[in-house]
């Protein structure tokens, strides 16, 4: 994968970000040789979720705190469609600080405020799987959607224990503003192309289930609908 930074000529306060990825961005089925374990959490990754399988204990339990704080299926609050954000102000940043905290012990790669209970256009993602890559803020976005498609499993924060195909867009131009109300615009694609449309989509109410087969959603459902509440 190759990071650049450019200016947009047309609006030299943009700073424009190109995300190229060259591997395939989804472990879709599994199967596939884990490497080590500081490896595995970084690399594997279904959708919104990364896969726990090896944390080591510290990070599972850091993991279980995370997603009690973050609304699970079935909560009304996750069909809502978020206001945008007007004021840019210190309580959007610290919104900002918790929701990237939140979405690293959970170990997800996004995470969108209406999934923490606050109906606001804004989310936070990582651009890529790499170690290091620093988490992206992103408020009240506005996607245009390349005309390729691909179909990847993706799972969700808020539907624990669910991956299900969706297909989207494989290029994706984002116009937003970051947390201090600045122009961001950012070329994605693949892997964050994806998962700034599953974000998007939080914002709007909009679930994986709402996006895939039939079957998958069924399946998907009876996974999720029966959760007993967890207390720690
Ligand atoms: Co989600």
């Amino acid at each position: 994968m190759r990071t650049g930074s450019v200016r947009d000529p047309a609006n030299p306060s943009a700073t424009s970000r190109v995300f190229a990825h060259v591997r395939p961005l989804f472990f879709a089925h599994g199967g596939h040789a884990r490497k080590s374990k500081l490896r595995a959490v970084s690399e594997e990754v279904e959708g919104q979720v990364r896969v726990d399988g090896e944390l080591d204990a510290e990070a599972q339990v850091r993991r279980r705190l995370a997603l009690a704080q973050v609304r699970q299926y079935p909560d009304p609050v996750l069909r809502m469609r978020a206001r945008e954000v007007t004021d840019f102000d210190d309580e959007l940043r610290a919104l900002v600080t918790r929701m990237k905290q939140l979405m690293q012990d959970a170990q997800g790669v996004g995470l969108a405020a209406t999934q923490v209970g606050i109906i606001r256009r804004l989310f936070v993602f990582v651009p890529g799987r790499e170690e290091g890559l620093e988490p992206i803020a992103v408020v009240n976005p506005v996607l245009e959607l390349g005309s390729e498609t691909d179909l990847d499993d993706e799972g969700c924060l808020s539907m624990q224990g669910v991956t299900v195909p969706v297909e989207r867009a494989t290029t994706v131009t984002l116009t937003a503003k970051d947390e201090k109300g600045d122009d961001l615009r950012l070329e994605l694609e693949g892997l964050a192309a994806r998962i700034v449309q599953h974000e998007t989509d939080h914002l709007d109410g909009t679930l994986v289930i709402d996006r895939t087969d039939d079957a998958s959603r069924k399946e998907a459902l009876r996974v999720v609908r029966p959760r007993p509440i967890l207390v720690a």
